[in-house]
């Protein structure tokens, strides 16, 4: 594996690759569902490269960009052992001019729910995204549905800049308890993490629901409203479809149930495509 850290090595580095390119985009601080998008990765193309940046555009005044976990080398040993051809670690300063060109988030799509919540953090994570499926290479880059929003706007981004690289959704990775594994759950205590589960119960109780034949938005809500009781705050739950539309009632194969709450000073989102 060929640890790089500026474009033009990572440039002449391409070069040598002959055959298909898969992504993985991240921030570091790899878990079981990092892995699992290398995998998926790994199994479809002939090379595999692996990006690891904390984005700072993506992140709002206030945020925890500093306090990100960051675990360079146990990271580096996960994509040594998931059979990565290059990890790709750059630094700011290479990544970004002061005055920059910008990419735009949606102005309805990329405003709603985390959009609405977080201002300005879909502007920039799609800005890095854009360049980081640019200086890969890649012919398919692979994006998990957790965070389904993000999902949705790269997909667009690639329809939208008609992008030579296909976007593919990845299913969501959970703990043996149900809890969605994210970076951000290094900053749980177990207490935490007991009670973070309210968010995968939640979306459990949506299940039992509409398998018990609910399709109205507004039942279901509430229904996990009340589940969500054990956690500090909500920031929204939402039913939409795959378009981000809300719905007034669920539509079977194409329906997206989300939640975002907070736990301690932990924002987690969590959701269910139906
Ligand atoms: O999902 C993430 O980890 C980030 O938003 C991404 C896609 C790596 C862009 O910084």
């Amino acid at each position: 594996m060929k640890i790089i850290r500026d474009i033009k090595s990572l440039q002449d580095a391409k070069r040598e690759l002959r055959g298909s390119i898969g992504f993985v985009p991240t921030m570091g601080a790899l878990h079981a569902g990092h892995l699992s998008l290398m995998t998926k990765a790994k199994s479809q193309n002939d090379h595999l490269i692996v990006s690891i940046f904390v984005n700072p555009t993506q992140f709002l005044e206030g945020e925890d960009l500093e306090s990100y976990p960051r675990k360079e080398e146990a990271d580096s040993k996960i994509c040594q052992l998931a059979g990565v051809d290059i990890l790709f670690m750059p630094t700011s300063e290479s990544m970004y001019e002061r005055d920059e060109l910008r990419i735009g988030a949606p102005a309805i799509k990329g405003y709603i729910l985390d959009g609405e919540k977080r201002p300005g953090h879909f502007d920039g994570m799609l800005q890095v995204v854009m360049k980081l499926l640019n200086l890969s290479g890649a012919n398919r880059a692979y994006f998990g549905k957790k965070d389904a929003q993000q999902l949705a706007l790269v997909t667009q981004m690639a329809r939208n800049y008609f992008l030579p690289c296909e976007i593919i959704p990845c299913e969501i990775v959970r703990d043996e308890r149900g809890l969605a594994l994210s970076s951000r759950n290094a900053y749980l205590t177990e207490e935490q993490k007991s009670r973070a589960l309210f968010l995968s119960k939640s979306l459990k109780r949506a299940t039992k629901k509409v398998m018990a034949g609910e399709v109205e938005c507004d039942v279901i809500i509430s229904e996990m409203r009340a589940v969500l009781e054990g956690v500090e705050r909500v920031d929204y739950i939402a039913i939409v479809n795959r378009n981000f539309e809300r719905l007034e009632r669920v539509e079977l194969g194409n329906t997206i149930i989300l939640v975002a709450a907070w736990v301690g000073d932990t924002r987690l989102i969590d959701n269910l495509w139906i």
